[in-house]
């Protein structure tokens, strides 16, 4: 196994993803653990440690230190931008401190053949230097190595950006392997897990259920659960994981608003309720909601209606539920990421997130997170390890307040019924329509659904003249949904899903095709 001690990067949960990718286990602890600890761990099956980055400068915060044991365990060690600093001030070298910090792409010169950049190399200099493409964040910097060490990687701006003691298997790098921009980065981490630490490629997805499944049951005991089950990705890998391992002590609630997609609430119901066997209460609100959202066409106040109804009505359920002491959330990674303390505590606070907003604190329900440690791709593998349908999985994301954002303006059930139907159709055609490669659009695309807008407009259908709705439709391409490009779908998909849509779904007789790119328009209309 190898320890991740984390001085409070923003990144050092992806650390832990690349470790788990070359199917390696890890865990993440807090840099300020005791020298027992790391002792300990090595009868644990310890095999390596990797020093995290971090927010603060080793100069600001001199006690951050790694554990002494650390370095006295015998065991590699790879430290990472801070950790590379402070695994360089603990063994006798030194850093330059300064308030300038840079960050970005930097070409970095690999120095000799050091285990770790071992066949690793982007590119080569005319006089035959090695260079790794990487992304590089540093202000302080390593300005003498410590006895022992030799120069291992370096740029004009940072004339030591990594170190290596091969001997003693320590190693340092000023940049981030962790990141997706930082090319062989993926490469360097494997290599330093099996080849250097010695790992074998023995932790899979299955093995993270079982561990998952231990967790969940010593953290809450013989303690009842209540989850509010959305349908979405995430709160349903969560009850499929937290019902694996305690069964009946778990209650999902799911509160149907009447803003869900065709047939999704019986899809939902049919997976968890029939196949799985898994206790839930069903809440058919479409009325409550409808209710309240009447008259209302501001986009913002429709949100707020619809959250505190859902909080309403998740609450009212929830208080039947007399022996409940935890409230599962299917809360991941990338909601916890900016929020303060990713995981061990000790990241800095950029902005809270409320992932559902009130409910923890009127209910006085302790937080039950399992998939916190997550990013999205894993939630994914773990729900099919799971054995959720793949379909259910790797399904487009949906807002939570669901179609009452894509009804522009006020919100009826008549156009959400008729949105539905217009949305299965181009949902429909987009899993069958395929490219060269054989995959289909839907998988092509990030997101995709119909809008409906509440104009009319004059049409002709036989010999009749019509004067009805418009659907538009929307389908973008992007990985991390903060920008997204309109996605360049086929015409003759495009055909065939406006000419289905105008002949089956009555009452809608134009069908547009949203070319805006986010920024400046979002991805939702609303
Ligand atoms: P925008 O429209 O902001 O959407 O470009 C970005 C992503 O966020 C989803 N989205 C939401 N998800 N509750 C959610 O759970 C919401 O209120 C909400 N609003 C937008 C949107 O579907 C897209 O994936």
């Amino acid at each position: 196994r190898i320890l991740i001690l984390d001085f409070g990067s923003q990144v050092t949960q992806l650390i832990a993803r690349r470790v788990r990718e070359t199917q390696v286990y890890c865990e993440i602890h807090p840099y300020d653990v005791s020298d027992d600890f790391i002792r300990a761990e090595l009868g644990k099956g310890l095999k390596g440690v990797i020093l995290s980055g971090s927010h603060a400068s080793a100069y600001d915060e001199a006690s951050m230190r790694a554990p002494q044991a650390v370095f006295e365990v015998g065991v590699p060690v790879l430290g990472i931008c801070y950790g590379m600093q402070t695994m360089a001030m603990q063994l006798g070298g030194k850093v330059s401190f300064s308030d300038h910090r840079e960050f970005g792409y930097a070409e970095v010169r690999a120095h000799g053949h050091t285990p770790l950049f071992q066949g690793i190399e982007d590119f080569s200099t005319p006089e035959g230097h090695g260079m790794l493409k990487v992304w590089m964040s540093h202000g302080d910097k390593v300005t003498e190595l410590p006895p022992g060490f030799k120069l291992m990687a370096s740029t004009p701006s940072c004339p030591i950006a990594g170190m290596a003691d091969v001997q003693r298997h320590y190693y340092g790098v000023q940049f981030h392997p962790e990141v997706t921009h930082t090319v062989q980065g993926q490469a360097m981490l494997s290599r330093f897990v099996h080849e250097i630490c010695g790992c074998a490629h023995d932790w899979n997805m299955p093995d993270y259920v079982s561990e998952a499944v231990e967790a969940i049951r010593r953290q809450v005991g013989d303690d009842e659960v209540i989850l509010g089950l959305s349908g979405g990705v995430d709160s349903s890998v969560a009850a499929a994981l937290i019902h694996k391992a305690i069964g009946d002590k778990l209650t999902c609630v799911f509160v149907d608003h009447g803003l869900l997609r065709l047939n999704e609430a019986e899809q939902v119901l049919k997976t968890f309720a029939d196949n799985m066997g898994v206790k839930v209460i069903h809440v058919d609100a479409t009325d409550d909601f409808m209710g309240k959202l009447a008259g209302v066409s501001d986009p913002e106040a429709k949100r707020k209606i619809i959250g505190r109804e859902f909080v309403e009505v998740f609450q009212r359920e929830a208080g039947k539920l007399k022996g409940a002491k935890w409230l599962a959330q299917g809360t991941i990674y990338p909601d916890v990421i900016e929020s303060a303390g990713a995981k061990t505590g000790k990241a800095v606070t950029i902005k809270s997130h409320h992932n559902v907003g009130g409910l923890p604190d009127t209910l006085h329900l302790k937080l039950l997170e399992p998939l916190r440690e997550l990013f999205k791709d894993e939630v994914r593998k773990l729900g099919v390890a799971l054995g959720l349908p793949p379909e259910m999985v790797y399904r487009h994301p949906f807002p939570g307040p669901g179609l009452g954002v894509r009804i522009l303006g006020e919100v009826k059930k008549e156009y959400a019924d008729l949105l539905r139907r217009a949305d299965a159709i181009f949902i429909e055609e987009l899993r069958n329509f395929k490219d060269e490669s054989g995959k289909s659009w839907y998988d092509l695309t990030a997101q995709a659904f119909a809008v409906f807008l509440p104009v009319r407009s004059v049409g002709v259908m036989g010999d009749g003249r019509t004067y009805d709705y418009v659907v538009a439709l929307r389908a973008v391409q992007t990985s991390d949904f903060m920008t997204a490009d309109w996605a360049p779908l086929p015409y003759p998909l495009l055909a065939k899903v406006s000419g289905r849509i105008i002949n089956e779904v009555r009452g809608i007789n134009r069908v547009v095709y949203d070319v805006s790119s986010k920024p400046p328009a979002t991805i939702e209309w609303e």
